[in-house]
């Protein structure tokens, strides 16, 4: 089976975005794949963070991603920072990567901007990025369309090395899911998003009140008549719907947008309904999860040790092909 891997960072928490554009993409590739699932903690402390609860929130995550069906039996799932191989291989990739390609990284230069103090570990980020998933030899990387380009200098950091030291590396290939981009309900020209949760993003794991609220006053237009097009807030609530309805209450609810008589509070309505029995079992089984935390911690002990098995394998074979220690 292919080799997978994939990476989130424990920062704040899950919101629809994660869940429906990433979250459950990784739940079904396990079928098929290998899989390999980090949460990526020294990623994470590459931008402001606070120390006291960065290993809570991993723990956290780990709890959410495992309440969603990451099934840590069948998928390696660990804490990038129990594995020291990692910073190590990055430090080697730094030596093959090109500091013209780490410029045009965009992802760099849209973070950067809006920072007082930007990092070197920000603008080397990509490069600890590469270095997790080749430590594994993965050859398939599930990311969103904003981390495709890092995947391609994942490529050529392979590339570069293979030419200079010998085939070692996989050229991984980045997977992009279903496609899903899930839109602010406040805002709906813009994507749901992490960093400002409070009315731009809708937590998994958040209040059912608080969800209907924020359904409810979910951005819309004016009404609009037979025939017209759809406006991005009435097409954000159509894509949740198509994510957790069936088919036949999808295509009614079109119909009546279709004949301009569709009442947005309707559609709220069963938008709501539909997205809460979705989630739902995932809430349960997060709280059944949390009532015994250490069950998960065991689960991320035994995920450690089983990365550390093939990556401190890899690593020793990197280490002779580039003439480093430890012997
Ligand atoms: P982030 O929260 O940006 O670290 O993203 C974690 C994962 O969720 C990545 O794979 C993103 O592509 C995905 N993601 C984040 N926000 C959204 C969104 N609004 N819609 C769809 N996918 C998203
Ligand atoms: N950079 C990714 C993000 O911001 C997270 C990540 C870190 C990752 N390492 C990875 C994703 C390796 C895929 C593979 O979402």
């Amino acid at each position: 089976m292919p080799k997978l891997f994939s990476g989130i960072q424990p920062t704040g928490e899950l919101h629809l975005g994660n869940y429906f554009g990433a979250i459950t993409n990784w739940v079904e590739l396990q079928q098929e794949h290998e899989t390999i699932y980090c949460i990526v903690d020294l990623h994470a402390i590459t931008s402001d963070y606070d120390p006291e609860v960065l290993r809570e929130n991993s723990v956290n995550l780990a709890t959410d991603l495992i309440a969603s069906g990451i099934d840590p039996e069948n998928s390696i799932l660990f804490i990038q920072s129990e594995v020291r191989e990692h910073v190590e291989l990055q430090w080697i990739f730094n030596s093959v990567t090109s500091y013209g390609d780490l410029t045009r990284m965009t992802q760099f230069k849209d973070k950067s901007e809006k920072m007082d103090f930007v990092s070197a570990g920000l603008f080397d980020y990509p490069v600890l990025q590469a270095a997790d998933i080749l430590l594994y030899r993965a050859s398939r990387v599930p990311v969103g369309e904003d981390q495709v380009q890092h995947v391609e200098l994942t490529r050529r950091i392979a590339r570069k090395f293979n030419s200079r030291f010998g085939e070692f590396f996989p050229e991984p290939e980045p997977i992009v899911g279903r496609g899903a981009r899930i839109m602010s309900t406040a805002d709906p020209e813009r994507k749901m998003s992490k960093s400002d949760h409070d009315k731009h993003a809708i937590g998994l794991m958040e209040d059912e009140d608080s969800i209907w609220e924020k359904v409810k006053s979910a951005v819309t237009d004016p009404g609009k008549a037979k025939g017209d097009e759809m406006s991005p807030g009435v097409a954000n609530l159509f894509t949740l719907l198509e994510l957790t309805a069936p088919e036949s209450t999808v295509e009614g609810f079109r119909e009546d947008h279709r004949e301009g008589n569709l009442m947005y509070i309707d559609l709220k309505e069963a938008v709501y309904e539909n997205l809460m029995s979705e989630i739902r079992p995932v809430r349960e089984k997060k709280e059944e999860l949390m009532e015994n935390r250490s069950h998960v911690e065991e689960l991320l002990e035994k995920g450690k040790e089983k990365a550390r098995k093939i990556a401190s394998g890899n690593m020793e074979e990197v280490r002779k092909m580039v003439g480093v220690g430890p012997t």
